[in-house]
């Protein structure tokens, strides 16, 4: 009784930080060997009982963890835990640590969210929330976006800029292009795709979504949230309705996510610099070369409406051109796109 109200309180809280004696279990198992609760215990100066509960909580996260009576506990697919120290570390730039804040939770909502409902006086210009779980972690089109524990990049940047809406054109573009490059500087193969707006696809299976989601300030500023899922070393996964990919799939080896995390804040800071002095033109020649779609025939989902035509790039404001089938070329700046069957 006492441990279920133990976990129950855990998992109430909508958002967590990991507990340290909770790092020191994960660290310890992800050798991936067997370690018995007293062993557990001692390394960790917790009693048996608590190890057990920890053993709970991480279950209810959803990570497997194999129990034997004889043998004690055994993380089979090991985790490296996100760590902001270790994601500064490789960050070359001393300017852009001390420009960034970066949170990491173990459990929290969604990032997007986190960052969403901060207020604006504790709020760094650059800010990132970063979980190892996501409770209602949120896709395109109000999908859900499935975020199990320790496994995947569950990344939110908060940039406030001194432009309205409207002079954001594209801006999601340019997040998808940082998230390739980025994995590209990572070792990832040089053949990534990005669907427009912005998904980035392997072989036409999907790595990583963008969720853009961008407040309007006072004084004609903006709150640009880029919210980023990568799937990075999930194995497997029945909960995913489409095709999907992760980087371990790809590589076929287990990435540290504080690696990938660093060269994509690199990544993110350098396109938002050349963002906001060049536009989305100067982007352009570059996704033309990422783009999944180019001639091909497409349809595209707005309002329930369903519209076909052959793909014809985008343009100067990352808008979606297609050309219907008596050549008229229309374009469009927003909805569901899929290679026609
Ligand atoms: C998509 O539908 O392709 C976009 C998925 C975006 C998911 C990320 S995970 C981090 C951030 N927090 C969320 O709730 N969503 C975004």
């Amino acid at each position: 009784m006492v441990e279920i109200w133990f976990v129950s309180l855990l998992l109430l809280q909508p958002m967590k930080k990991i507990s340290p004696n909770l790092k020191k279990i994960i660290r310890i198992l992800s050798d991936g060997e067997h370690h018995s609760g007293s062993d557990l215990g001692t390394s960790t100066k917790i009693t048996r009982s608590a190890i057990w509960k920890f053993m709970k909580v991480l279950d209810s996260y959803g990570v497997e963890v194999e129990s034997s009576k004889s043998k004690g506990y055994r993380l089979p697919s090991p985790i490296i835990l996100l760590d902001s120290a270790a994601i500064k570390k490789n960050i070359s730039s001393e300017t852009l640590k001390e420009q960034l804040k970066i949170e990491v939770f173990a459990t929290v909502d969604s990032t997007n969210q986190y960052l969403k409902t901060l207020k604006a006086e504790t709020k760094k210009n650059f800010q990132v929330c970063l979980a190892e779980y996501q409770t209602a972690g949120r896709g395109r089109f109000g999908r859900k976006w499935y975020s199990p524990f320790g496994s995947n990049i569950y990344f939110s940047l908060s940039w406030t800029v001194s432009k309205d809406v409207s002079e954001l054109n594209g801006f999601s573009l340019v997040v998808g292009l940082a998230v390739v490059k980025a994995l590209e500087a990572c070792g990832v193969p040089n053949t990534l795709k990005l669907k427009w707006p912005n998904d980035v696809q392997y072989q036409q299976k999907k790595l990583a979504g963008i969720l853009l989601e961008i407040n309007a300030e006072a004084n004609g500023a903006s709150q640009v949230i880029i919210g980023i899922g990568l799937n990075v070393n999930m194995a497997d996964s029945a909960e995913i309705d489409q095709p999907w990919v992760s980087v371990r799939s790809i590589t076929k080896q287990l990435s540290d996510r504080n690696v990938i995390i660093a060269k994509l804040i690199e990544q993110l800071m350098q396109n938002i610099r050349l963002y906001e002095t060049l536009g989305l033109k100067h982007f352009l020649p570059e996704w033309q070369v990422y783009d999944a779609l180019y001639g091909k025939e497409i349809q595209l989902e707005q309002h329930k409406q369903i519209i076909k035509g052959t793909m014809q790039g985008i343009d100067e404001r990352g808008h979606l051109l297609l050309q219907d089938e008596v050549g008229q070329m229309n374009s469009y700046s927003s909805g569901d796109v899929s290679i026609k069957k």
